[in-house]
């Protein structure tokens, strides 16, 4: 039989049984397994609340240690990746280049499409944790036109990242405390939000058992557009845009309220937060200390502070209970740390990188069925074919 009822976007429609993320849309919360994101973002790091959304548990210090180890075995690319690299154009969008990259990762590891042991799926967890932070640092030299780098295992997770995207030839690597907490705490604030575009795409291209890289790219893909992962990209453009044109945010606030036009505020706004995003709430602390501990004045973030206030106090944003959202203020701290900003939504990926990983495994344990939605069908009852003569 045929189906009665559509729920375009899927606007309340549950795909699965999850225990991973508990999200409450109503009053701002947000927790990884049962712990709230602000303490994590306190006092975890980026390793330990990855292998909590894979695993489900906060590691020992020796479960720790040994995730570490395994990741930082295989944080090794073919070196053939390179040539498949190198056929791309400078100008490349590096998230198409992550994407493809991702899935040209299968044929160089074929091991890791099938995970029907607890070992494979190990094995294939730590291998794209090990290699998906080498191919963004590439994807971003290539853009420098600088060497392509491996990292260098003495260093944590979030520090050895940084290092392989800013180490330079000649010049000796300094570690940053400042930078290497902020840029640990952008990630873990990434690292999950339940069934979001990307995340569903990665569970239905898994459903049909892809293979976990098959599966990420595709969510690479999804992440990429400016209603998703892609809009703090697009909130620092805007932001430019309203400096370079004289920095008149009430113009734009005009702009997004006018229905006939395109122009919306990035950053503005959620599918599940309906009175604030509580992870836009730690950013936007954290990009005030960050950028006072760099020494940093950004005129784009009064600009941000200045729409912000604007808009929450108008009524179209606050009848539709729009608020900032998680890429609001991010972006200002990538460019903080002097993350060029195509950069921005790589960086999203590489956070939220363990949500899909423990998405694609819950998935996969619970032996889900293969994702297929049904429709209702608009189009043409059936008609006899016409020759072309008659058409
Ligand atoms: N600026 C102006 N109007 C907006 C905005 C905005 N940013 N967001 C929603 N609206 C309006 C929309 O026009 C609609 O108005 P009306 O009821 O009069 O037709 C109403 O608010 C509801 O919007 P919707 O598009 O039906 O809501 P949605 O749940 O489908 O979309 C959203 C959610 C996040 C895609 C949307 O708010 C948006 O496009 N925001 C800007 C892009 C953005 O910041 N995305 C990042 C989301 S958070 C992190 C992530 O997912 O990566």
């Amino acid at each position: 039989g045929g189906v009665t009822t559509i729920d375009p976007g899927y606007k309340n429609t549950g795909s699965c049984e999850s225990a991973i993320t508990f999200l409450d849309g109503e009053k701002g919360i947000l927790r990884y397994r049962g712990y709230a994101i602000e303490e994590l973002a306190e006092k975890a790091n980026f390793l330990e609340v990855a292998y909590l959304l894979i695993f489900g548990e906060l590691p020992n210090a020796e479960q720790l240690a040994k995730f570490d180890k395994d990741i930082k075995e295989e944080s090794h690319v073919d070196e053939d990746m390179k040539k498949i690299l190198d056929g791309f154009p400078k100008s490349a969008h590096p998230m198409g280049v992550l994407s493809s990259l991702t899935s040209a990762l299968v044929a160089f590891n074929p091991s890791s499409v099938d995970v029907d042991s607890d070992e494979a799926m190990y094995n294939a967890i730590v291998k794209i944790m090990g290699k998906l932070p080498v191919l963004a640092a590439w994807t971003m030299r290539k853009r420098k036109s600088l060497p392509l780098d491996y990292g260098d295992n003495s260093l944590g997770y979030v520090e050895n990242l940084h290092k392989m995207m800013f180490s330079r030839p000649n010049k000796a690597y300094e570690t940053n405390k400042v930078v290497n907490d902020a840029l640990d705490k952008l990630l873990i604030l990434h690292a999950d939000h339940e069934q979001n575009c990307s995340t569903s795409t990665v569970r239905i291209v898994g459903s049909s058992h892809a293979g976990l890289f098959a599966s990420l790219s595709a969510g690479i893909s999804a992440l990429w557009g400016p209603l998703h992962g892609g809009a703090n990209q697009a909130v620092i453009e805007m932001l430019e845009a309203i400096k370079a044109d004289g920095g008149d945010t009430a113009k734009y606030i005009e702009k997004a309220k006018d229905k006939d036009d395109a122009f919306r505020l990035m950053g503005f706004g959620h599918r599940v937060y309906k009175n604030f995003d509580p992870r836009a709430k730690i950013i936007k602390k954290s990009a005030e200390e960050v950028l006072g501990d760099l020494g940093i004045d950004d005129p784009v973030l009064d600009i941000a502070k200045g729409l912000a206030k604007v808009a929450l106090e108008d009524d179209y944003f606050v009848k539709r209970k729009l608020y900032p959202n998680v890429d609001f203020y991010s972006g200002i701290i990538y460019r903080a740390l002097d993350i060029p900003t195509e950069m921005f939504t790589v960086m999203f990926a590489l956070g939220r990188l363990p949500g899909w990983i423990a998405q694609w495994r819950e998935m996969r344990l619970r032996k889900e069925p293969i994702g297929r939605p049904r429709q209702i069908y608009i189009g043409e009852t059936e008609r006899s074919f016409k020759s072309i003569a008659e058409r």
